[in-house]
């Protein structure tokens, strides 16, 4: 899910991970406890790691970028695959040798993998003291105080309802212009190979009125662009069920809200905040989705819509509900609909259970056919628990998946670059984030299609919307000049 496009050079990659880790930057009010809390995953989990420390925040912890003077470790994880948990695993390690310095210290794992292990992780983990799943945040402070008591705490009940949606995210890491919006918790879709639905649990919408007003107060302090998430944000619905609920408990109540209304209400809060989204679901996306997106200036022209193979047969076995053919028409529509400028971005697996090679030819194929601006790649990597792992035999060997991922990321530089050609001699509206990483006489920001585009940086700074004419790009990045 999530738009993650960050400027990566990904030559250098062998698997463009997704697992990238986020600490927490320092938030100081004179809170006694310090937290310290690391983020593993989509941005769903960074998202969470934000209500995390929230909630926490009025338990009297104020959050430290600094380990060593934690006395809460929190590690946020991810499933995805099995390398990301491994990832997680060799970090405890490290903390472990940190806990010995100083045994007072409390080490928590939150999000996916506390999901999938649960009580485990103690067993294994001999220096895990908590373990909370995703629906279980607002337990943390009675979880904490169990600890703080002696004993181990675990709370991993998946939720109907929780999203969180009164909570007022404490944002980390930010540079005050952009943010990111949970718009809904868990995933329905069951596709084989995925073991979110299990560690995330069923699909429910947050109220649109708490969102609208979370996008607002952002806009208020300054902040100029949210991304609204979702594993699949066209099915977001905010259902009559919902309202039923309102009118028993005598709330307002509202008539039945899709992910188009949402996006139309976001950004009608103001021309100036810029609105993304991800992830959109090749079975779900509408045409009234296309058309709010085409309405509105400011809903940004970038679509991420993840097709994970190009053969309708192992996409058949992925349980994704959309053949080639049907995936090829929404392209078309979104062509149509939003022209060839809009970014169209994916993700995708190599290598699944069966594949032959003229199946992985056909990944290649559609890629070239669709000309993606950037895709996350992957390998095949079985999860327990899947319909994958129960029914289908992970039978391509790692040097096969290996080989196809490596062309796939090379056919992906090659449209990339093909893409970004495209946006030479053009200019562009760039939203500016912040310095360039290498250099702070350089400002970076993005336009609209979500490409990172670096420039002289001039009397301009972050917040700052400029007209930027680009004249040279690399794969990943553009390259340019301010004009009036
Ligand atoms: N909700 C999003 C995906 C979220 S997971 C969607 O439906 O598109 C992010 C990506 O991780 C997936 O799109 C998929 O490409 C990859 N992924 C998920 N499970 C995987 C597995 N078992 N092995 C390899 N890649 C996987
Ligand atoms: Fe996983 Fe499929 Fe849900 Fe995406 S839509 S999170 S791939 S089950
Ligand atoms: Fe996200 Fe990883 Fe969980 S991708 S939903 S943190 S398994």
């Amino acid at each position: 899910m999530q738009n993650l496009i960050e400027n990566i050079d990904f030559l250098n990659e062998n698997e463009l991970m997704r697992e990238e880790v986020k600490t927490t930057a320092d938030h100081n009010s004179g809170n006694k406890r310090k937290l310290y809390i690391e983020s593993y995953g989509c941005q769903m989990n960074f998202s969470d790691s934000e209500i995390v420390a929230s909630i926490l925040h009025k338990e009297g912890f104020d959050t430290t970028s600094d380990i060593a003077e934690a006395d809460l470790i929190f590690l946020n994880t991810c499933s995805i695959r099995e390398k990301a948990e491994q990832t997680v695993r060799n970090r405890l390690n490290h903390i472990n040798g940190l806990k010995k310095k100083k045994p007072e210290m409390m080490v928590g794992v939150l999000g996916c993998m506390a999901e999938r292990l649960k009580t485990k992780l103690l067993e294994e983990e001999k220096i895990v003291d908590l373990v909370a799943g995703p629906d279980a945040y607002r337990d943390l402070p009675n979880l904490i105080s169990q600890v703080d008591d002696g004993s181990k705490a675990v709370n991993t009940f998946l939720s109907r309802e929780e999203t969180y949606a009164d909570i007022s995210p404490v944002r980390l890491n930010s540079n005050g212009v952009t943010a990111f919006i949970s718009i809904m918790r868990g995933c329905d879709n069951m596709c084989s190979f995925c073991v979110v639905p299990f560690t995330r649990g069923r699909e429910r919408s947050r109220n649109p009125q708490s969102i609208v007003a979370e996008a607002q107060d952002l806009f208020d302090r300054g902040y100029r662009e949210v991304t609204l998430l979702g594993q699949n944000v066209d099915s977001y619905k905010w259902s009559e069920e919902e309202n039923n609920k309102a009118r028993l408990e005598k709330k307002e109540v509202n008539e039945i809200v899709h992910f188009a209304d949402l996006l139309e209400r976001v950004a009608q809060i103001h021309p100036d905040l810029r609105v993304r989204f991800s992830t959109s679901h090749p079975k779900d996306i509408t045409d009234n989705v296309l058309h709010t997106m085409a309405k509105y200036e400011n809903i940004c022209k970038n679509i991420h819509l993840p097709v994970q193979s190009g053969s309708s047969r192992v996409l058949e076995l992925m349980s994704r509900g959309y053949s080639r053919e049907w995936y090829l028409d929404r392209v078309k529509s979104i062509r149509n609909i939003l022209g060839e400028e809009c970014g169209i971005t994916s993700d995708m697996i190599a290598g699944f259970c069966t594949e032959t090679e003229a199946e992985h030819q056909e990944t290649l194929s559609l890629m070239e056919k669709v000309q993606y601006d950037f895709s996350f790649m992957f390998f095949y990597s079985e999860r327990p628990g899947t319909l994958a792992a129960k029914k289908y035999s992970d039978d391509i060997e790692v040097d096969v998946k290996k080989r196809r991922l490596d062309e796939i990321i090379k056919k992906q530089t090659e449209l990339s670059n093909n893409r970004n050609q495209l946006d030479l001699n053009k200019i562009h509206r760039v939203l500016i984030e912040g310095y360039s990483k290498r250099s702070s006489d350089f400002l970076q920001g993005r336009n609209s299609a979500n490409k990172v585009v670096i420039f002289p940086r001039g009397n301009k700074k972050k917040g700052e919307y400029v007209n930027v004419y680009v004249e040279s790009c690399s794969s990943a990045t553009l390259f340019g000049k301010i004009v009036a």
